[in-house]
This record gives structure tokens, C-alpha cells and sequence, in this order.
């Protein structure tokens, strides 16, 4: 018999959600979102940009979150939960009008935002008081049953009144609201990170203040085929998106840390981290010298940039991977008591023909040919524990596993992608001595997959779109036993 692999004692064991992808389908639909409009948009649709999907057909969550949230606890033996809040159901309307101080460095870098008593009692009038509300309940019931919650304060959809993305699609020159174009929108979200950790403080001590910058920043302005709003391609704008991403968590981690002041847990009272995904990344063809430079360039911008940022205060905005004086920025160095790491795949990057000035431009993910999900990435479990070794030995941050998972429809393929991903962590805990905190796996229910709509299945349970019905898929009964003996 194999001998029992146990997980360190207090080892966080969750599934994690976010807003957006599974709160729509019973209850209020929210429209006051850029992720909303855009995979609304006729064009967009028309042109297969997104997937015709609507996420108000979703999984309900918003009305069926105790089911949900019991399922967790009491099937899945989870101890923790990841969830996010949507920033457009707080704060519908425009918050430009609260006042706060804004410190901007020699440069012109928002460096840091004072708000004072007088404006969070304003940001308070402003919430949506039903939807303030409606997280208090989920919060709280999590809570009661005993999950540590890690609450991702962005996680994608930004308020219509920050961003029109197909205004910027079409005419970004023109376009008023341009979403993390703008230097103001590291403003609003420092009154927005205020809020939450003002209001929901009691409930709360661990939170993610960004999900995956580099997604938003490349998908958005890089890489128009992912579908993700605005379907922009120009380097220079996902490098300011990204600069502007890296600020916002910095003031957001500050905002986090004086606003909530009340502990619930030994995270208590608030543990602030970054999610970001950095894959396993490798050149094509190890013996060409292009595939090897296209893989070291594409590792540097995707796996290291932001958090070179964030961390290091190294903003590299010609991204010629060389950190001249001028974008050493020590000075919008906040903190980041943990990394969030998402590990989904590994890429095989090939140099092709380029499409514009800079190497990136010439950059191709290959096709995955061996061991693929449904998504067309590649199953590579050696990845999770080479990932949390770099990123621990470069970063020295305590990590938390925020997301790992399959998109895998007939469910056949999730026990062994699990069972393979946690050897892989086990191994970097105990043989390698990472400081791993928790996993999280991507996720509980399936759910909208944005651009992309409804087809992946990234549920431990399926759920029937039509009468909203969860079942349990074969991972299940697996990750209820880890879980319960927290151990493999
Ligand atoms: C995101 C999720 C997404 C998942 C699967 C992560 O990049 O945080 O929102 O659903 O990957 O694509």
C-alpha cells in the first residue's frame, strides 16, 4: 500500500467561482457591466467573436448559493471557498463624484488615494443596498458552515460607466469610457476595494484584490481571438493596462488594510494577495534558437512582468525585458502577502511570421497535441510543482493554489487531472518546501466561460442550464476524500 500523503495541518481546501460566470440564471440579471454589453453585442456574436451564450441562462448561483455553498461543505469536505464580487452590482452608478485625495508620484503615477471617513458614508449611499445585502447572506452562510472565505474583490467585469468596450472597439480615440485605459479607474477602484473591505470585513479576512491582470491586459488588447473585451490588438495599450492593473492592486491593497480591521480567522483581519496564472511554458522546437527566444520572451511577459511589478516595482514598458532607470517605480511597491497562483497548462511557443514591430508579435501558443482537455490545453501536472518552485523562489511569497482545473464535459477526464495536480503539490510542499497554503480547484459548479460561453465544463458538478440541476461528476466522491483526509 502506498504510503498516505498528508497536507499540512490548517491546508485550505476549496473550490473557487467568480461572480460573473455563475451568479446570473435565477434572481436579477445584472446589465451594467462591459462583459455584459459585449457578449450581448450583435457583431460580436455575428462575427463568432463570443459564444451567442448569455449569462443570464447561467447556473443561478445568486438564488441556489446555500445548495451550492452546503454541496461545498458537506460533500466536497472543502474548508475554504473562492468568490468574487461584482463591482457593477455594488456600484451601478458612477462613483467619480465621492471625493478622495489622490497622491501622484514625480511622474504622474497615482501612488496612493486617501479617503476620508466623510466619503466611505457617501460610497455606503451610493451601494446597491439589495446586492449588498444578497453577498451578506452568501458570505455569511459560508461562514457558518465553516468555509474560510478568500474573496476576489475583481475578478473581470467592469461597471459600464468605466467601460464601453465596443465604443472602444470601434473608435477608442473617441471613446469616453476606457476602462483600465484610464488612470482614473485605479481611483474608483481604490473607493470600490474600500468599500468591500469596509462591509464585508466581518466576514472576510483573506482576499485577492485582482484576478489575472496579464488576461485582462493581453486577451483584451493583444489578442482579439481570445474574445474578451475590447478585442483590441496594440502592445503599447495592454502594457498600460497591465502598469495600471499592477497600480490598482497596490492601492487596493492598502485600501484592504485599513479598512478592515476586524479578524475572523488567523488571517484575520485581512491577508491581501494577487492571482495571477503563469504556465508551464516551453519553445516548440527546443533546438531552434527563434522557438527558444519566442519561449523566453513569451515566459517574461506573461509569467514574470506583473509580477516584477508588483513585487519589484519593475515596470518594463517596452518590454524589451531590461529595466531601464526610468521604469524602476519602488515607490508604488505596496505589498502582497501572498501570490494566488492559477496553473492550468503548459504552451509550446513557436516564432512565426510576425505581425508587427516587436518580437511578441511573432509569437504562436502551438496547438496541444498530446494530452488535451476540451479547451484544446494541454494536461501537464509536472507543471504545478516546477510553477510553485519558481514562483516561490523568485518571489518569496507564501502561495495559495487560487485556481487548477479541467474543462471536460464528459467528466472522465477530472479525477485523473486532480488526483495528478495534487501529487505534483504534495511534492512541492514536502520534497521542495514551497510554503503552500491551499487549493483551490476552478470549480465548483460549471459555469459561463466567458467568450466562450457554456460549452466548458469546468464543474466537479455538471449543471443542466435548463432546470438548473447540479450532479455530481466523478471527481467528486475524489477530491470529498482528499479533502476529508487531507491527504492523498
Ligand atoms: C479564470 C476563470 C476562468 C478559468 C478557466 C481563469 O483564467 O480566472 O475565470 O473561468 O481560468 O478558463
Amino acid at each position: 500500500m502506498s504510503r498516505v500523503k498528508s497536507f499540512p495541518e490548517g491546508f485550505l481546501w476549496g473550490t473557487a467561482m467568480s461572480g460573473f460566470q455563475v451568479e446570473m440564471g435565477r434572481g436579477p440579471v445584472d446589465p451594467n457591466s462591459d462583459w455584459f454589453k459585449w457578449v450581448h453585442d450583435e457583431e460580436n456574436i455575428r462575427l463568432g467573436v463570443v459564444s451567442g451564450d448569455l449569462p443570464e441562462n447561467g447556473p443561478g448561483f445568486w438564488e441556489l448559493y446555500e445548495e451550492d455553498l452546503l454541496r461545498a461543505r458537506k460533500e466536497l469536505n472543502n474548508n475554504a471557498i473562492r468568490l468574487s464580487i461584482e463591482w457593477s452590482r455594488i456600484f451601478p452608478n458612477p462613483t467619480f463624484d465621492v471625493p478622495v485625495r489622490v497622491v501622484y508620484d514625480r511622474r504622474g503615477n497615482i501612488e496612493r488615494v486617501d479617503i476620508p471617513k466623510s466619503s466611505m458614508d457617501e460610497l455606503e449611499r451610493k451601494a446597491d443596498s439589495s446586492a449588498v445585502n444578497r453577498y451578506r447572506e452568501i458570505l455569511k452562510k459560508a461562514r457558518e458552515l465553516g468555509l474560510e472565505i478568500l474573496l476576489t474583490v475583481y475578478h473581470w467585469p467592469l461597471p459600464l460607466w468605466i467601460h464601453d468596450p465596443i465604443e472602444c472597439k470601434h473608435d477608442l480615440m473617441h471613446a469616453e469610457k476606457k476602462g483600465w485605459l484610464n488612470d482614473a479607474t485605479i481611483i474608483e477602484f481604490a473607493k470600490f476595494s474600500a468599500y468591500i473591505a469596509e462591509t464585508f470585513g466581518d466576514l472576510v479576512d483573506l482576499y485577492a484584490t485582482i484576478n489575472e491582470p496579464i488576461v485582462v491586459a493581453f486577451n483584451g488588447y493583444l489578442n482579439p481571438e481570445s474574445g474578451f473585451p475590447p478585442g483590441l490588438r496594440d502592445l503599447s495599450l495592454a502594457l498600460k493596462v497591465l502598469k495600471n492593473l499592477a497600480i490598482a492592486h497596490g492601492v487596493a491593497y492598502e485600501q484592504i488594510k485599513l479598512w478592515d480591521r476586524i479578524s475572523v480567522s488567523k488571517y484575520g483581519p485581512a491577508t491581501v494577495g494577487i492571482v495571477h496564472c503563469p504556465q508551464a511554458i516551453v519553445p516548440y522546437d527546443a533546438k531552434s534558437p527563434k522557438d527558444v527566444r519566442a519561449a523566453d520572451l513569451w515566459r517574461y511577459s506573461w509569467n514574470e512582468w506583473v509580477l516584477n511589478a508588483v513585487i519589484q516595482g519593475d515596470y518594463d514598458m517596452n518590454l524589451d525585458m531590461i529595466i531601464d532607470p526610468e521604469e524602476k517605480l519602488p515607490n508604488l511597491v505596496k505589498g502582497c502577502d501572498y501570490l494566488g497562483i492559477n496553473y492550468y497548462m503548459r504552451q509550446r511557443i513557436r516564432c512565426v511570421e510576425k505581425r508587427g514591430s516587436h518580437p511578441i508579435y511573432g509569437i504562436e501558443i502551438a496547438p496541444c497535441e498530446g494530452d488535451c482537455t476540451d479547451f484544446g490545453w494541454e494536461i501537464y501536472p509536472s507543471g504545478m510543482r516546477e510553477i510553485l518552485n519558481w514562483a516561490y523562489r523568485k518571489y518569496r511569497r507564501k502561495i495559495i493554489v487560487t485556481e487548477n482545473g479541467i474543462a471536460d464535459a464528459s467528466g472522465e477526464k477530472r479525477p485523473r487531472y486532480l488526483q495528478s495536480h495534487l501529487e505534483e503539490l504534495y511534492k512541492a510542499i514536502n520534497e521542495d518546501g514551497i510554503p503552500v497554503k491551499g487549493y483551490f480547484h476552478w470549480s465548483l459548479i460549471d459555469n459561463y466561460e466567458w467568450a466562450k460561453g457554456f460549452k466548458m465544463r469546468f464543474g466537479l458538478y455538471r449543471v443542466d442550464y435548463q432546470t438548473k440541476e447540479r450532479s455530481p461528476t466523478k471527481a467528486v466522491e475524489l477530491y470529498g476524500r482528499i479533502c476529508e483526509r487531507n491527504a492523498l
